[in-house]
């Protein structure tokens, strides 16, 4: 008995050491979940922008009751800003050459371009060069959950802007819906999120839509490439969706909600839909095929209150605010988000 505690503790302090090494030699480290990031803190603008956060959530208020669908836009934006050369606002610029991140295929469909500039314009009269493009896609997209009825999370400030846009990060560091949950993680934790922040950033889809031609062919018309529908997709969602979305038709951006029972609700809905086979990408079903993320998914499927998601949510939203950000002296604070490299 005693032994086999001591093996167990061995074991544990193994991997801890393991973790800890790779942490020296990789500069991601700084990322992992839990471990605060210099430079960044909740308030970083209360000296020099105290009015920051009203600003945005105002802008973002008038954005989104003009247009509900660029709510969740702007949530997707934050992803895309984080998951390739960290949160720095790198997909606000500009390529001549068709080279940037703006470029890529994944960008494809991405909306919001236009209102995070409006948002910084409404910034920059009260706080000139003050406030970093990256902070507004963080702020922007903490107030597209909340506007959704969702959590309204703090959210930490301080991140400067980069110069670098490369069309091949983007292609190479975000997840193409046709992931299967090995490919997830992967894509996950060689930016240092593990399967938590998986689980429940996945959940951002409970608001929002997306384009038949980014699902139609995987689920609807040429599952694995045999040219049929998924076995495991729910019999009855699939024939609705094949209302919405043309078989044959190779580019379709007719946009089909991803929660069909409240699109525009932040709520646990996603999870109830995961669940019961009526999730909309196969990256979204993948979740089912982990140990630890159905779990998490038949818990919240389960839940009676959002309250144990809204509070996972927060942490996840903070860790992937917190990827590969450029603080102090890094970086820069523009006048205007979008900018050429080229
Ligand atoms: C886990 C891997 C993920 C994959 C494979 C994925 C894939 C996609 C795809 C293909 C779309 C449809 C885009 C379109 O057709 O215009 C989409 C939409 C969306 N995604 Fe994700 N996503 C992932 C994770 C995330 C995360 C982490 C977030 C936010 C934190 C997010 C937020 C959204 C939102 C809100 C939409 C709706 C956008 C709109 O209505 O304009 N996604 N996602
Ligand atoms: C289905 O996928 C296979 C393999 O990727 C491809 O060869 C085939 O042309 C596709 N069929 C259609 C109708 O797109
Ligand atoms: C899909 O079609 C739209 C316009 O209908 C076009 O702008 C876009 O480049 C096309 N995308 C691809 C990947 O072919």
């Amino acid at each position: 008995m005693a032994l086999r505690l001591l093996v167990v503790v061995a074991a544990v302090v193994v991997v801890a050491a393991a973790s800890c090494r790779a942490g020296l030699a990789d500069p991601a480290v700084s990322a992992l979940p839990g471990l605060p990031v210099a430079g960044l803190a909740v308030g970083f603008y209360k000296e020099s922008c105290p009015e920051v956060e009203d600003l945005v959530l105002a802008e973002m208020r008038a954005i989104v009751e003009k247009d509900r669908t660029l709510g969740p836009a702007m949530l997707r934006f934050m992803f895309h800003d984080c998951l390739v050369r960290g949160c720095d606002a790198s997909i606000m610029l500009k390529s001549r050459s068709n080279k940037g991140e703006q470029d890529a295929l994944p960008s494809y469909g991405l909306r919001g371009y236009e209102e995070i500039e409006q948002i910084k314009a409404k910034v920059e009269a009260a706080c000139p060069l003050t406030v970093s493009c990256a902070d507004i896609i963080a702020l922007a997209a903490r107030d597209a959950v909340y506007l959704s009825n969702g959590p309204r999370y703090a959210v930490e400030t301080g991140r400067r802007d980069g110069k670098v846009s490369a069309k091949f990060d983007a292609d190479s560091d975000l997840p193409p819906p046709s992931s299967n949950i090995v490919d997830l993680k992967t894509y996950f934790s060689v930016k240092g999120l593990g399967w938590k922040d998986l689980v429940v950033l996945s959940g951002s889809h409970t608001i929002g839509s997306a384009q038949c031609s980014t699902f139609a062919s995987d689920r609807l018309y040429n599952f694995s490439g045999k040219g049929m529908q998924d076995p495991s997709l729910d019999k009855a969602y699939a024939a609705s969706l094949r209302e919405e979305c043309e078989p044959g038709l190779k580019n379709d951006t007719t946009p089909v909600v991803m929660d069909p029972t409240s699109p525009y609700e932040f709520d646990l809905s996603y999870y109830r839909h995961v669940y019961r086979d009526t999730g909309l990408f196969l990256s979204d079903q993948a979740l089912m095929h982990d140990r630890w993320t159905r779990e998490y998914v038949e818990r919240m499927a389960a839940a009676a209150s959002p309250d144990e998601f809204f509070a996972d949510y927060a942490v996840a939203m903070t860790n992937m605010g917190r990827l590969e950000v450029l603080t102090g002296d890094s970086g820069e604070i523009r006048e205007t988000c979008a900018a050429y490299v080229d």
